[in-house]
């Protein structure tokens, strides 16, 4: 149970996200939709006050209520909102500090040394803005995201969805650019305008900005509503906005992980673990990652065939984001060496990461060691044979990318 104060905090982090006026819109919406008070709560699963407090200006919706509201396609909610108030649909999950979380990375960037949590990769403004630049260079699109199977994906996740409404949710959108061509597939199988919903979650306000300016200017135009949420998403489970599911009204979501953000992940069993915690028997989920060059029991050839650490070097396109926070906020710095390593200290039976280090010197004081990222590789079935001890059952994996080197698995709550 959470007490008073808790409740008193959090309601005035969700009245600071609520757009000014919205009881008057709900009210006159839910008229034109010539519903009375009585129906739409019905519709919804909420007792009726709860709608004549918020339309009267006494009560500020949650996120579980506005998602309740969003999801009576009548009162057209989400689509007016994004059309009128472009930011009306941003809202902030309950833990999103990001202040205190730049203080924390601050602190560990001038500590001795370590992990840096994959998150600190992408808070200040300039990272974000390498890792979009990275992430539409010429050779990582022709790569990787031109050849995703999406059209095949989309096929799939209709045909588990048998008819009912999605709701999408795109933990980790980064620029949303796949999340956004994978909506358009969805809705070409589906008959318009598409029961469609996208949630777009991200840590980084500049990419989650320019995510949410791409799929609204895209599906817009499809009638598929739009909304921006920052925060954490290993918050996840304590956070209702991102997996509550409309009592009355049967939806299916879906999570999304595009980008090779689940094999960057520092402990992704526990991520799948909260994640089956939050979602229905049916949801789906989507896992986008890359997978090994050779089996963890034959280093030698992991040695011979993956690149990075083969040459023990940082490819070139990524040292400029890799290193990026650390030239901005280790104080002292006079040099840093990056440098690529092999690890089989991995979670996920069957994989391995290739580790991204950097040897960092600063003035009158010891050389620190700091690793930067962990990219994680994985053998297919093991990860499948994981993730169904956590929960979730593997519907469909394809292969993609240079030599089919990447992987899409389609999997499914139990
Ligand atoms: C590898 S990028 C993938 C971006 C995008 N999905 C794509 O396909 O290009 C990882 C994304 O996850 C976001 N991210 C990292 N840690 C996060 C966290 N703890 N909570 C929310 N977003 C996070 C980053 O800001 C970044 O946009």
């Amino acid at each position: 149970m959470e007490s008073k104060t808790t409740d008193a905090v959090r309601d005035s982090r969700i009245a600071a996200s609520v757009p000014q006026g919205f009881g008057e819109l709900l009210r006159k919406r839910r008229e034109e939709a010539e519903l009375s008070v009585a129906a739409l709560a019905r519709q919804i699963g909420v007792v009726r006050t709860t709608i004549t407090n918020i339309e009267q200006g006494m009560t500020t919706p949650s996120p579980h209520t506005l998602r309740l509201l969003a999801s009576c396609k009548a009162l057209r909610l989400t689509e007016l909102e994004s059309a009128e108030d472009e930011s009306a649909d941003a809202w902030h999950t309950q833990q999103y500090d990001p202040m205190q979380m730049v203080r924390g990375m601050d602190a560990v960037l001038n500590g001795p040394g370590g992990q840096l949590e994959q998150t600190l990769l992408y808070l200040d403004p300039q990272s974000a803005a390498d890792w979009y630049q990275l992430s539409n260079s010429e050779q990582y699109m022709t790569a990787f995201r031109s050849k995703m199977p999406l059209d095949k994906l989309a096929e799939r996740i209709i045909r588990e969805s048998k008819g009912v409404g999605l709701d999408v949710d795109g933990l980790g959108c980064g620029d949303g650019k796949t999340e956004t061509a994978l909506m358009q597939r969805l809705a070409d199988q589906m008959p318009a305008p598409p029961d469609l919903h996208l949630y777009l979650l991200d840590i980084s306000h500049v990419l989650l900005y320019s995510a949410y300016r791409f799929a609204f200017d895209t599906l817009a135009p499809r009638r598929i509503p739009v909304a921006a949420i920052h925060g954490n998403f290993n918050d996840i489970s304590k956070n209702p906005v991102l997996y509550m599911h409309p009592r009355s009204v049967r939806r299916l979501r879906v999570f999304l992980l595009m980008g090779y953000t689940f094999g960057n992940i520092n402990d992704e069993p526990w991520f799948f673990r909260d994640l089956a915690a939050c979602a229905q028997s049916g949801d789906l989920a989507v896992i986008d990652c890359q997978l090994v060059r050779a089996p963890t029991d034959r280093k030698d050839e992991i040695f011979a065939n993956d690149a990075p650490i083969k040459t023990k070097r940082v490819p070139d396109a990524y040292t400029k984001f890799l290193s990026g926070p650390l030239r901005r906020h280790c104080n002292g710095l006079i040099g840093m060496k990056l440098r690529s390593e092999l690890s089989t200290h991995c979670l996920v039976p069957g994989s391995y990461a290739v580790e991204s280090w950097a040897s960092v010197e600063k003035q009158d004081e010891p050389t620190r060691q700091f690793l930067l990222f962990r990219v994680k590789r994985y053998e297919l079935e093991k990860l499948s044979e994981c993730l169904r001890g956590l929960g979730w059952n593997t519907l469909q994996t394809w292969k993609y990318g240079p030599d089919n080197l990447a992987a899409v698995l389609l999997i499914q709550r139990q």
